[in-house]
């Protein structure tokens, strides 16, 4: 196999995702050489790469001369047999196995021996694809996200048949396109489509468990966990046509794995036909293409008179006193709470009641508080109640903790708050992922930071959270629920118990 620079470029299907790519290629000056059955998308990809470099030029983003000679070097072709100068040929054709397994026999008899044949494939297995191929070696996984001119990732996967020489080429032809690649195993998924199964499936448990709204989910993973979606909201913008399939896919490829197991609600709503933004209803409502947000519950008026707060936690004791005295309450010193003293518990991955009950606390009068992230790092604060908190401790504590304008949720009783849910299981798929080897900690949290846009990556996030708090909250929730989903990963444990940060690989 050769190991010279791709310099021509072969793209079969120029969909959305063919003429980005074609797009990046062209400007970083490779020969870009467009084929599709239907010849009308080559000529609309032509068209759309051209208004596309104006357009670019117009902004100044790039030279008029420059976009010229970019358009140039894309050639739209009538044939397969005009991809026989390719060095490569990268297909994004329609997401079947037997049309991709198709295409590849038909290119292996027009392109040179040592083209290299790759597949946009998102979804199976490339694997799969390489199957029946004359040389599986050269077949390996290429998969870029949309818009793929600003999606700055692409997961270069290689298949178990596959040459990883072949993989190094796209490593490097990644680069010069000025995208980050990441390299990974064949695996359902891979590891954009992997690690995203944490935000969305243990949003939807929390909601199926009725312990939030879907709103109340989204705003706590926005301004308390610092993410800048939450589940529901990225639900409905990608709409639930693709993405409920997709959970249920990389549920099945891994065998009913707990940890991905999907949620009837998503079905339902599919069915139903609330799909997100594109139907105009999904989680939220979108009349005129705007999303309507309910109103939030107006905050209490109420304050407690003082505040006795639990030492089953030490540091959330320390964090909730001190924000306690900065808001001006007086706090309660003693070891056992007064009477008629407001009693909060700082629990992780624990219910309120639980907390009550392993303390000997009055729960009519608890109420908890998240302190999973330091204060200072939280737009939002959320608190607990057990199902015997007074309606009158509720508005006391919601009133007290909103009481310097930092917005306050009220969830109902929950092993583990929504925050501490949704992250440790962020982090903990992303550590099983390192795990199984199937890409490196520092790839993961590329990939994850680039492809979903999360503030950084999983395994640097549960670091920054602390891997011990993670692991609390993840010991607690499986001993409480006895959910499977809740195992920590080895990989967590591990580092966590070794005083190690997730990145650490073994010598
Ligand atoms: P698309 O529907 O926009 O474009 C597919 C194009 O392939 C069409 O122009 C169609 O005429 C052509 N085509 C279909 N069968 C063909 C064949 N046998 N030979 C030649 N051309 C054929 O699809 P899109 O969204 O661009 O997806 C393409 C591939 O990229 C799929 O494998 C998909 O899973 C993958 N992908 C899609 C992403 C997305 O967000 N749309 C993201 C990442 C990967």
């Amino acid at each position: 196999m050769s190991n010279s620079t791709i310099q021509t470029l072969g793209i079969v299907g120029t969909g959305a995702m063919g003429r980005g790519i074609a797009q990046i290629a062209a400007q970083a000056g490779l020969t870009v050489n467009l084929f599709d059955t239907n010849a009308q998308a080559v000529a609309a990809a032509r068209q759309y790469l051209q208004d596309t470099f104006t357009k670019l030029a117009e902004k100044g983003k790039m030279s008029a001369a420059d976009g010229e000679a970019a358009l140039a070097r894309v050639k739209a072709c009538a044939a397969l047999e005009d991809l026989a100068a390719c060095d490569m040929v990268l297909e994004a054709i329609v997401e079947r196995l037997e049309v991709k397994r198709d295409l590849v026999a038909k290119l292996e008899a027009v392109v040179r021996e040592d083209a290299v044949i790759a597949s946009n494939t998102s979804s199976l297995s490339i694997t799969a694809i390489a199957v029946g191929a004359k040389k599986p070696g050269r077949v390996v996984g290429y998969h870029f996200f949309n818009p793929v001119p600003l999606m700055k990732v692409v997961e270069v996967v290689d298949g178990i048949s596959g040459d990883p020489a072949v993989g190094d080429r796209l490593m490097e032809l990644s680069r010069r396109m000025g995208h980050t690649p990441v390299r990974c195993k064949d695996m359902p998924g891979f590891i954009v489509n992997h690690a995203g199964r944490g935000m969305n499936i243990e949003g939807l448990k929390v909601a199926q468990e009725g312990v939030a709204e879907f709103v109340d989910i989204d705003n706590i993973m926005r301004e308390q966990a610092g993410f800048r979606m939450g589940p529901f909201e990225l639900m409905d913008l990608t709409g639930l046509d693709v993405s409920h399939p997709v959970m249920e896919s990389i549920y099945n490829q891994f065998y009913q794995e707990p940890r991905y197991r999907p949620s009837p609600i998503t079905s339902l709503r599919s069915v139903g036909g609330l799909l997100g933004r594109k139907t105009g209803a999904g989680f939220y409502a979108y009349p005129n293409g705007q999303k309507q947000v309910p109103a939030a519950a107006p905050v209490p008026a109420a304050r407690p008179a003082s505040v006795w707060v639990s030492r089953a936690n030490e540091r959330g004791h320390a964090m909730t006193v001190k924000l306690l005295t900065a808001l001006g309450v007086t706090v309660e010193a003693g070891n056992q709470p007064p009477a008629d003293a407001l009693i909060v518990v700082t629990p992780l991955g624990l219910d309120a009641t639980t907390a009550a009950l392993e303390e000997g606390l009055d729960a009519t009068r608890v109420v908890a508080i998240d302190t999973l992230m330091p204060f200072e790092a939280t737009k939002r604060r959320t608190l607990m109640t057990t199902p015997a908190t007074s309606a009158a401790a509720r508005d006391a504590a919601h009133g007290l903790f909103a009481s310097d304008g930092v917005p306050v949720t009220v969830i109902r009783d929950s092993a583990g708050f929504v925050a501490q849910r949704v992250i440790s299981c962020i982090v903990n798929i992303a550590s099983d992922i390192a795990q199984q080897r199937i890409a490196t900690p520092t790839d993961i949290d590329l990939a994850v930071h680039l492809g979903l846009g999360y503030p950084k990556g999983p395994l640097a996030l549960g670091d920054t959270i602390g891997a011990d708090l993670i692991l609390e909250v993840l010991r607690n929730l499986n001993r409480l629920t006895g959910d499977m989903r809740y195992r920590p990963s080895p990989w967590l444990w591990r580092r966590a118990g070794l005083g190690l940060s997730l990145l650490t690989e073994e010598a």
